[in-house]
């Protein structure tokens, strides 16, 4: 059991302390990031991107994510792991369920789906048998191919309320926490305000319970070159690597990361 715990994440979010993660994928940002104080370490899919070199997340499997959640297990100290189901490997709730549980079984403490309210039954099934699951809305970067690129979500009223209704549905089905990508920060702060639930943003403004960059990008490191408008470089200003950690957990907690240019309008 971590000393960080899905009741550690809601006492946060009933007393209005931001909740912070980060990405990880190997054992010694593990031990930094977590040394760090920081809550969640999420083994994301974005590894296909920053460590495999894929230009999306769509070729990583569940074996590779479950040797990543492996590492991070080994070097962690106390800190929540959260780890993605890759690409199609949460299709059927059948998947969902043997994928999940090689996670679980690698160390991982709860489960990332990217969706919508059509998860609703897989969150249900996957929370009835011990797996906690958080839903990925918004921008869904395994979805790119239907999305036409990486683009904000919720824009259109009809898509806002889409997002608002899947967020509702998906806390009554089960789901542990919500992360919401690349929405309003209008939109973002509503639904917040409508699930009892942990919200974590990522360019989704201040207003949501916490906030997650990929490593790499707060450390200032782009294979592509292309910097996302919601990254901040922490490293900028700093001695090492710990220190830009603490920073980032330092402006989450006081709320001056992410700031308004950070964010998008509707
Ligand atoms: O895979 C990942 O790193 C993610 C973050 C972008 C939130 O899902």
């Amino acid at each position: 059991m971590p000393d960080i715990t899905l009741t550690t994440l809601q006492s946060l979010k009933a007393r209005g302390e931001k909740i912070t993660m980060l990405t990880c994928y190997d054992a010694t940002f593990a031990h930094a990031v977590s040394q760090a104080g920081v809550e969640v370490l999420l083994v994301g899919d974005s590894l296909g991107m920053v460590l495999q070199g894929h230009d999306s997340t769509l070729p990583v499997s569940n074996d590779d994510m479950a040797y990543h959640v492996a590492c991070v297990k080994r070097g962690n100290r106390g800190a929540l792991i959260a780890a993605d189901l890759p690409f199609m490997a949460y299709a059927t709730v059948e998947q969902a369920l043997r994928n999940s549980a090689q996670l679980m079984q690698a160390g991982a403490h709860l489960v990332k789906l990217e969706g919508a309210a059509w998860l609703g039954e897989t969150v249900s099934q996957l929370t009835q048998r011990g797996i906690p699951v958080c839903v990925h809305l918004g921008l869904t970067p395994q979805s790119v191919n239907v999305l036409g690129g990486y683009k904000v979500q919720g824009r259109q009223e009809q898509q806002a309320r889409q997002l608002r209704d899947d967020a509702v549905a998906l806390e009554a089905a089960g789901a542990a926490m919500l992360l919401l990508e690349c929405v309003p920060s209008a939109l973002a702060a509503e639904i917040t305000q409508a699930v009892s639930i942990p919200v974590i943003g990522i360019g989704a403004g201040s207003a949501t319970d916490g906030q997650v960059l990929v490593l790499h990008d707060m450390l200032g490191l782009s294979l592509s070159g292309h910097v996302p408008r919601f990254v901040k470089n922490f490293m900028a200003g700093q001695a090492d690597i710990p220190n830009a950690l603490a920073a980032y957990v330092k402006a989450v907690k006081e709320v001056s990361f992410p700031a308004i240019e950070h964010g998008f309008n509707a």
